[in-house]
């Protein structure tokens, strides 16, 4: 399997596909990858002629220069994972350089009020810079599809967004989330967790679980005040933020309207580390 650090280099692999119209299917990533990615690489391996995957630590949307640090980086483990799945796989491993070339700034986007919300207001900047580079490597790519997990639901909203406001040619595609065992959603953080924190991590898909099975028969504010108590009484998770929150616009619901479909939104620390997780109401 190649690894391509240069654009030329990939799109130079990639011309005989885009000369005989065939479709190109592609996985952007931070790397460190688990089986959520390779759920996402599978698939479009399965839908498309070839798959590009890219692997970049993407310093733009990083707010916090210790979680940036911090990040694992294991691109020999990446490709080792990749050469698993069959299909006609391509590596894009750029750096910054090669990707922004002189300038390594966020775009600023409107997107429709969703950048404000949830991720958005807790981190400052980040979905400029998960739009930036995304319409770098869409614009070096061009890809038939794109595809994305709904464990970062917020940011699969914000792609949807892009390309329309990027007027880009690409399929956008929302995958399922994959869970450990323990329900708790795979993430390339949770490498950073002990044996400890990793169990009680769970926590956080048992409460959206309960907050599911709830969802029918409690008002919202009995829901926030049960997800409130639930994380109080744990000592190593805090609770960030907890939302119920309308799937389209993403806003903060107080009240349940009977034509709208909901999701419930966690982000918790723990042992310094941020995790994130969603699960669908209705
Ligand atoms: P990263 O966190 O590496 O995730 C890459 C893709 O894998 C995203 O679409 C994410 O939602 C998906 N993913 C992660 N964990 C998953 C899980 N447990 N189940 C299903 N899908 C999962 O998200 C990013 O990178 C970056 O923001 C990026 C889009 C690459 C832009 O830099």
């Amino acid at each position: 399997m190649k690894i391509h650090k240069s654009s030329a280099s990939l799109q130079k692999a990639l011309l005989p596909f885009l000369e005989d119209c065939k479709s190109i299917g592609f996985v952007p990533t931070m790397g460190a990858l688990h089986k959520g990615h390779i759920s996402l690489v599978e698939q479009a391996c399965q839908e498309n002629e070839c798959v590009v995957v890219s692997i970049f630590v993407n310093p733009t949307q990083f707010n916090n220069s210790n979680d940036l640090d911090k990040y694992p980086r294991t691109l020999e483990g990446d490709v080792a994972l990749l050469k698993k799945v069959s299909g006609n796989i391509f590596v894009f491993f750029p750096n910054a350089a090669e990707l922004y070339k002189e300038n390594i700034v966020s775009k600023k986007y409107n997107f429709e009020g969703i950048e404000n919300e949830m991720e958005g207001k807790h981190r400052a900047g980040h979905f400029d810079g998960v739009g930036t580079v995304l319409d770098l490597l869409f614009r070096t790519v061009k890809p038939n599809r794109a595809y994305f997990g709904e464990k970062d639901f917020q940011q699969l909203q914000i792609v949807k967004k892009l390309v329309e406001i990027e007027k880009l040619p690409v399929e956008i595609i929302g995958s399922p989330i994959i869970r450990e065992n323990s329900g708790l959603a795979m993430s390339s953080r949770n490498k950073r967790l002990n044996k400890q924190e990793l169990e009680e991590a769970a926590l956080i898909y048992k409460t959206l679980s309960e907050v599911k099975g709830k969802f029918k028969t409690s008002t919202i504010s009995e829901l926030n005040k049960m997800v409130e108590t639930e994380f109080i009484s744990n000592s190593l998770l805090e609770l960030e933020y907890f939302e119920i929150a309308a799937v389209n616009t993403l806003k903060t619901a107080s009240t349940k309207n009977k034509n709208t479909s909901y999701r419930a939104f966690i982000a918790a620390f723990i042992g310094g580390v941020r995790l994130i997780d969603n699960i669908a109401l209705n």
